[in-house]
């Protein structure tokens, strides 16, 4: 067994270069620090041309087991979850070890009796509870797969998600609190499930007062099913294979429909732990808040499984950073004695527009460590959270990974690996990042840019997506010959520290949230009146990117009503978070003669810099780019 935790810098860079030359014994020492029901009989098997990874395949284990009955012994009495409200007046929850076990021993059983089996898919639409993390849990524990889906998307969002697994479970709550807002939840879900015959069970946690409509037969209240259980609590793990599936999480990507990227149980366990305890250098004792929602991948990795396999305290917070008032982070990182904080630079940007004397009233003294994820962080929110958060004492760890990478991939280690104010630093080991050009070929050495690669399989690598590999392979491994291919941009300078600079796809990243252009356009055109419409980011002082749509509307006119209809549109289609910022009516869009956008000019028209264009005589009618150039929002 090699130890789990990197302590120097000369440790990081003994564990690099172990992981890059004997990769298999590297990931096998660092294995031997989890309990498995019986251990591996090959470390790795992989390629990345159909692709085919697989991790610590013939072992078994269940990762709950990990997260929760291993600690019962000797941190059963420790906080496992401290649960704070969107009410800061409601009482906080705090569920130790041995608490949160029961209960999601005690949900698994309600699982069972519902009918859930291993390999089932149960879809999750939760507010931030403790509950959220419980159910997710309750389906690890029996070998059910989790889908998540994020509280904020729309009915027809999560029909998609559920008939895309074809779920036969959903578990919701009748509604939820963000800030001054009421969620209501169980109502979307009834509004999905018209669209979903594979769907024979909800389990609805009760939460808030909205009132909901029970379906007889198959909708059944949370608490009522764990009062029958007359205190059981017995539910043993079942045994999974390393590579069985542990969860989907959907997320978009330069096409329509969003992709249901699949992470198995033994490689993602491994990689969530040793990146936690390593990133944030975490020791027994600290309280560790992120601000994340579980619906995303940061939650599931380093809300729920990275921590909890590490036998941390996390705090889970219901609500969001401005409500009741933009000191609500900071009040809770007093008020719980918080010593790392994992939030997002839009969340930075966006607290620090109300100034630093709000900070300033709160004792921070407790952090040790902060973290950011997301998107790029600039430097001015940067050097914001260092000096008025951190106070020049807690190290950033801007760390870059992604839902399909399952834990951080480069990031300084907290404390160890020298930081530079906007990159990301170093690769963690096992990670084997390269850039490369338009055509493939490596660009090698310091102070160059390219598109950003990684060349070697690691543990939290995704497997798939679900039900249709062919489109896992396309997305991600066939742009470039024998590379998982990341789609963003990224500059190595002089000292070969990494920056991401943005995604190179048409992907966009609003709020730290992946948006993709096509499932967007796809909304608007659905609004009456609307031909055809082409949507880009643009520079956004809080959000990183907003959404800018050209939308050609013949009889639109520029007319509110149309921008209402688009909207809603958006809203109802995707949610809330995908709605443009900006929408111009145009009469024609910038085509190539054999049809495709140029996006490239509407880009530079939406940032405002239309001095320089770039070649439009391609364009089959180049007299559009003056009209929309004249247009400008
Ligand atoms: C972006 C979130 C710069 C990037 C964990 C990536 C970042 C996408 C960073 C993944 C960072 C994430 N610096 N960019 N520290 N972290 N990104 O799947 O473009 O929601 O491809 O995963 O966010 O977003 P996802």
């Amino acid at each position: 067994m090699s130890s789990l935790k990197i302590g120097t810098f000369e440790e990081y860079q003994q564990a690099y270069e172990h992981s890059v030359n004997q990769p298999e014994d590297f990931w096998a020492g660092i294995a031997d620090n989890f309990i498995w029901k019986k251990k591996w009989d090959n470390v790795l098997s992989w390629n990345f041309k159909d692709p085919d990874v697989k991790w610590f395949e013939g072992a078994k284990l269940n990762i709950t087991e990990n997260c929760l009955d291993r600690h019962l012994e000797t941190l059963g009495d420790k906080p496992a979850i401290i649960w704070e409200p969107n009410d800061p007046n409601e009482k906080s929850r705090t569920l130790t070890y041995k608490e949160l076990h029961r209960e999601v021993c005690q949900f698994a059983l309600v699982l069972k009796n519902n009918g859930a089996k291993k390999g089932d898919r149960i879809c999750i639409y939760m507010p931030m509870l403790p509950e959220l993390a419980i159910a997710v849990l309750a389906c690890a524990r029996i070998g059910a797969i989790h889908s998540v889906v994020f509280g904020g998307f729309s009915a027809q969002s999560i029909a998609d998600r559920v008939n895309d697994a074809q779920c036969n479970i959903v578990i919701t709550a009748d509604g939820g609190f963000r800030g001054p807002k009421d969620l209501p939840l169980k109502p979307v879900i009834d509004e999905a499930l018209t669209q979903c015959s594979s769907v024979d069970k909800v389990i609805v946690f009760k939460r808030s007062s909205t009132s909901v409509n029970m379906t007889k037969g198959r909708d059944i209240w949370w608490q009522d099913e764990i009062e029958k259980l007359n205190n059981n609590a017995e539910c043993p793990a079942e045994e999974m294979d390393a590579e069985d599936m542990l969860f989907i999480l959907y997320t978009s990507g330069s096409t329509g429909k969003p992709k249901g990227v699949v992470h198995t149980c033994g490689g993602y366990m491994v990689y969530t732990g040793y990146t936690f305890a390593n990133v944030f250098q975490y020791n027994q004792g600290d309280v560790y808040f992120c601000t994340a929602d579980i619906g995303w991948i940061t939650g599931h990795s380093y809300i729920v499984y990275g921590p909890l396999s590490q036998g941390a305290t996390v705090v889970l917070f219901e609500g969001v950073p401005t409500y009741p008032n933009a000191g609500r982070f900071w009040d809770i990182v007093q008020k719980h004695k918080v010593n790392i904080l994992y939030t997002a630079p839009t969340a930075i940007r966006s607290l620090m527009s109300s100034g630093k004397e709000i900070p300033a009233k709160y004792d921070l003294s407790s952090l040790k460590v902060l973290g950011s994820v997301g998107e790029p962080i600039n430097e001015e929110a940067w050097h914001w959270f260092d000096d008025n958060i951190g106070h020049n004492k807690a190290p950033i760890a801007d760390t870059w990974w992604q839902t399909e990478t399952g834990g951080i991939m480069i990031a300084p280690i907290a404390g160890v690996t020298k930081t530079k104010p906007g990159f990301a630093t170093l690769p963690l080991p096992g990670v084997q990042p390269i850039l490369v050009d338009e055509n493939g070929k490596e660009i090698t050495g310091n102070g160059v840019s390219g598109n950003l690669c990684i060349k070697f399989p690691w543990p939290g690598i995704l497997r798939t997506t679900y039900g249709d590999h062919e489109r896992c392979r396309q997305a991600y491994f066939a742009t470039y010959k024998d590379l998982y291919f990341t789609g963003d941009g990224c500059l190595r300078d002089d000292d070969g520290y990494y920056r991401i600079t943005g995604r190179v796809d048409d992907v966009l990243n609003v709020s730290g949230h992946r948006i993709g252009t096509a499932e967007v356009e796809n909304a608007i055109n659905l609004t009456q009146g609307v031909v055809e419409s082409a949507i880009v980011g643009y520079p956004h002082d809080i959000k990183g990117q907003g959404i800018y749509a050209f939308v050609i509307a013949p009889d639109a006119k520029g007319d509110d009503s149309t921008c209402n209809a688009i909207l809603a549109s958006v809203t109802k289609v995707i949610g809330p978070i995908a709605k443009p910022d900006k929408i111009q009516f145009v009469s024609g869009l910038p085509k190539t003669r054999s049809g495709k956008i140029m996006r490239r000019i509407l880009r530079k028209i939406a940032e405002g810099d239309t001095s320089n264009l770039g070649d439009t005589s391609t364009l089959l009618d180049p007299a559009v780019v003056d009209e929309i150039k004249n247009g400008a929002l």
